[in-house]
């Protein structure tokens, strides 16, 4: 079926390992899906392929772009190139995601959990926007953690230049995440929600109930208590994906479930969403598209 009669055209960002590898593989599983793998390097993607392809994909659906998100100029040329090559992508999943033990700078001179994270997907976003509102209703799910409420965002040191401890950077990150989805479901409002947008929580489940799930993943985030399972969190990111429900829903944290969760209180601050997204467009404005 030609890509552009399949009923949806999917980006995953970060989808050459963990749970965007399986959703990734999950939703190749239907003809009206297709997928586009994001993934850091040309070769981590074609090996995420052919694993797919060898597993048993059985339709031509899959294709994937590289794109390092520790470059802002590599991510623009990649938005510019994905709009071009696949003019119906109508979903964008932002799932990339790091926790940097120490504290480095990408190319741009942003701190590097800071850019991967956030940053990256803030400009992706922006620029892959027009492609998504013309293929109407569009979808943008960006994953997002507990994590979010349990910090503030340190405004005279977003780069994280005067203190740096790894879990704090990514909570803070994954807050900016949230904030931006935030601002941008407001900015869809506008536009009579061409394009939803919503946060979904992938979640943790106790240790000891974990065996049913094809994929486990003990991740530097896992607990003793706690560990993250892939093989659900793709499973409920196919359904939110996939769901019909998603055409009208916006501007809500969602857990692996569709159950509609309470986002921490500095998440739902419109006056700090407007604040970051100013931020942002700062940093980045070299990125941007020129209006
Ligand atoms: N793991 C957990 O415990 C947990 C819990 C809750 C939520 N989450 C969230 O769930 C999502 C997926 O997590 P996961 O554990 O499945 O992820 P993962 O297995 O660590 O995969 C991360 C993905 O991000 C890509 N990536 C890393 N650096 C990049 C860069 N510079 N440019 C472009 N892509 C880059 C990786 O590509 P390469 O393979 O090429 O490096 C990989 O595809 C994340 O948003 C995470 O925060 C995770």
């Amino acid at each position: 079926m030609p890509i552009r009669d399949r009923p949806r055209t999917i980006l995953i960002t970060g989808a050459t390992d963990g749970v965007g590898k399986q959703t990734a593989a999950d939703l190749a599983q239907h003809p009206d899906n297709f997928v586009i793998i994001h993934g850091r390097t040309k070769e981590n993607c074609e090996k995420t392929i052919d694993q797919i392809r060898r597993e048993g994909a059985r339709y031509d659906n899959i294709d994937y772009i590289a794109i390092d998100f520790t470059s802002l100029d590599s991510v623009a040329t990649g938005a510019n190139q994905l709009s071009s090559r696949y003019p119906s992508l109508n979903c964008v999943v932002c799932n990339a995601a790091v926790l940097q033990q120490r504290r480095h700078d990408t190319i741009d001179g942003y701190e590097h959990t800071f850019q991967v994270n956030f940053l990256a997907h803030f400009v992706l976003l922006n620029r892959l926007l027009p492609t998504l509102e013309q293929n109407s209703p569009g979808r943008i799910i960006v994953i997002g953690s507990t994590l979010h409420s349990w910090t503030s965002i340190e405004w005279t040191d977003l780069q994280a230049e005067q203190e740096y401890e790894k879990y704090l950077q990514f909570s803070r990150s994954k807050l900016m995440c949230h904030l931006m989805a935030f601002a941008l479901h407001r900015r869809m409002a506008l536009t009579g929600f061409k394009v939803t947008v919503n946060v979904m929580d992938l979640g943790r489940e106790k240790r000891e109930t974990n065996n049913n799930y094809k994929f486990r993943c003990a991740s530097a985030l896992s607990t003793s208590e706690s560990v993250f399972s892939v093989g659900r969190s793709a499973g409920g990111l196919v359904q939110m994906i996939e769901s019909p429900a998603l055409d009208t829903l916006s501007g809500k944290y969602l857990d692996c479930h569709g159950k509609q969760m309470r986002s921490g209180s500095e998440a739902t601050d419109e006056r700090l969403q407007e604040r970051l997204w100013s931020e942002a467009a700062k940093l980045a404005r070299d990125h941007l598209i020129k209006s």
